[in-house]
């Protein structure tokens, strides 16, 4: 299993002294969870923060863009490399010529849907994409619980996903008590807010979440 760590649960104005002593062996991805406060009601930060982080740790960005106008708004996150740049299916019709064009600039490509959202949606994007982000909250806040509906999308998603070279991410609720479970689904990637810089030690944190799975 691999950890995502959303750095939306840890304290902004302390991030260079929380991520720098973070291994990559605890933690795989720093989850950058971008808000503009119009696709949901918050604003997080933007490119300006992003470009920060690669200053501060080589632990590659996971860009989690949850913006109206992707198409706006994804070529800003280019400069800074990031392995995975996610957009949510509900805020563009030209999928398609945005995976690619995320592609050609040397980002995986990532595409993420609303706990409302049907998986039917996605199907015609499954050629140009790299990744699949199952919402299990409604996307807005870090803390909140585990929709009920989680488990039974995630199991259709990995049908979906077949043998295509797709991974499988999973965002919000994840904790210690879950974890296995979605391990056991066969979920590649876990972003973890609260679980990783809520309590206690962030690399210690994410060390135990991928323990509870082995
Ligand atoms: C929710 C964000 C998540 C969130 C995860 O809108 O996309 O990445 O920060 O936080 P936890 O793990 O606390 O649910
Ligand atoms: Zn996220």
């Amino acid at each position: 299993m691999k950890i995502s760590a959303s750095i939306l649960a840890a304290p902004l104005t302390q991030l260079s002294t929380i991520l720098k002593p973070i291994p990559s062996s605890a933690i795989d991805y720093m989850h950058i969870d971008v808000m503009d406060g119009n696709f949901v009601p918050q604003i997080s930060f933007g490119e300006a923060l992003t470009g920060e982080i690669p200053s501060i740790t080589s632990i590659p960005l996971d860009v989690h863009l949850m913006v109206q106008n992707p198409e706006r708004e994804v070529p800003k996150y280019f400069a800074y490399k990031p392995e995975y740049i996610t957009f949510h299916i509900e805020t563009t019709h030209f999928g398609v010529r945005l995976s690619e064009e995320i592609r050609k600039n040397g980002s995986k490509v990532g595409i993420s849907l609303n706990p409302s959202t049907p998986l039917n949606t996605i199907e015609y994007l499954l050629p140009y994409i790299d990744l699949i982000l199952i919402m299990t909250v409604d996307p807005g806040f870090y803390g909140q619980s585990f929709v009920k509906s989680g488990i039974e999308k995630i199991q259709r998603a990995k049908e979906m996903i077949g043998s295509r070279p797709i991974a499988l991410e999973v965002d919000g609720g994840v904790t210690l008590s879950n974890i296995a479970q979605l391990h056991k689904l066969g979920v590649d990637i876990c972003v973890a807010g609260s679980a990783v810089f809520k309590t206690g030690d962030p690399a210690e944190n994410g060390r135990k979440l991928k323990e509870a799975c082995a």
